[in-house]
């Protein structure tokens, strides 16, 4: 069978994504090529001229794409709460594709004073999830999809640190974060599973993509690493693994995909494997219990 690309992804007319992050990178390539394929997606972004860009560029290539700002700051449980109270009046949702994310910042907090990559990129996540479950529970084989990364294989959580008051490591609290996507994903399809529900949570990664993720990457260290953008993956190519975990008709609760070369680096996308720890049933239950302590929100599933 051939590789996994764009045109693999079967007809979304009728179909409505909310995309966390959907201004650029994998999320404005997953934005576009669901909406080139007939879905209305939700453009779930912080910045409004950023959101309307992403929305001018995708209508530029279908003049008829179905795209609209959701104004969302994952930094602020407030935003969040308003962002999901604007989605649940759509008359349905399909999938739900958190896929924003932070890498490496200096060490900042959020609003709600969460360490910022941990609060974005899993906290931020695990509230607007619980907001959008019972609107995703009204839709026959709908779809939760985490974005994960590579980096989760070094992640751990550090309970006694939460919010890196004693010590902070850029890279270590990003794979921190990106371990909890994993926690996270594999934890809510246990209990979508036990209450026999109809939704699915899965996970994905892009893999290394030329995006704006590197941002905060310092520049003498990012010209150092700037030979391999000549082997990573294009943002489109990256958003290949979120566009089959998305909708591909074989997708299972707690699949995990990404690209099939160079160990995950690169090039279409496929079924893989998440590394052992990250499907520590006691460790994902407990980040799930303080996940609900710290962000104050409750899941009804
Ligand atoms: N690129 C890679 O090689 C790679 C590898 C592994 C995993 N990933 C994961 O892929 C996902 C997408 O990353 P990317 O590579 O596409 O990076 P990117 O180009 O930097 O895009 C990140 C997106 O997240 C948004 N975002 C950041 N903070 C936010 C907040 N507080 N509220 C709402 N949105 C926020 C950004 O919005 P603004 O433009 O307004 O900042 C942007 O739309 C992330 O979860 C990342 O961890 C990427």
């Amino acid at each position: 069978m051939a590789d996994y690309q764009e045109s693999d992804v079967p007809d979304q007319t009728g179909k409505t994504v909310f995309i966390t992050g959907a201004n650029t990178g994998i999320g404005y390539d997953t934005a576009r090529v669901l909406a080139l394929r007939g879905a209305r997606v939700l453009l779930g972004c912080r910045d409004e001229s950023k959101a309307s860009d992403a929305i001018g560029k995708i209508q530029a290539l279908k003049a008829d794409a179905e795209v609209v700002w959701i104004p969302l700051d994952l930094a602020s449980l407030d935003s969040i709460a308003n962002a999901a109270s604007l989605v649940s009046k759509e008359s349905k949702l399909d999938a739900l594709v958190n896929n924003a994310g932070v890498m490496t910042p200096p060490k900042s907090m959020t609003e709600d004073g969460f360490e910022l990559q941990f609060g974005v990129n899993h906290l931020g996540h695990y509230a607007l999830t619980g907001h959008l479950l019972p609107k995703l529970k009204e839709q026959q084989g709908a779809r939760i999809v985490n974005v994960s990364s590579l980096a989760h294989r070094n992640g751990k959580i550090d309970y006694e640190d939460i919010h890196a008051e004693k010590r902070y490591s850029r890279m270590g609290r990003y794979s921190m974060s990106k371990f909890a996507n994993i926690l996270f994903t594999y934890e809510l399809q246990r209990r979508l599973e036990a209450v026999g529900s109809p939704v699915i949570s899965v996970a994905c990664h892009p893999g290394g993509s030329a995006t704006e993720l590197g941002r905060h990457i310092p520049p003498l260290f990012a010209l150092l690493l700037a030979p391999m953008s000549l082997i990573m993956n294009s943002s489109a190519q990256g958003a290949l693994p979120t566009l089959m975990a998305t909708t591909d008709a074989d997708v299972s609760g707690g699949d995990y995909f990404g690209p099939m070369k160079m160990g995950e680096m690169r090039h279409s996308a496929q079924k893989v494997d998440t590394i052992g720890p990250a499907k520590d049933k006691a460790d994902a239950a407990k980040l799930w219990q303080v996940s609900a302590e710290l962000t104050g929100f409750e899941y009804s599933i």
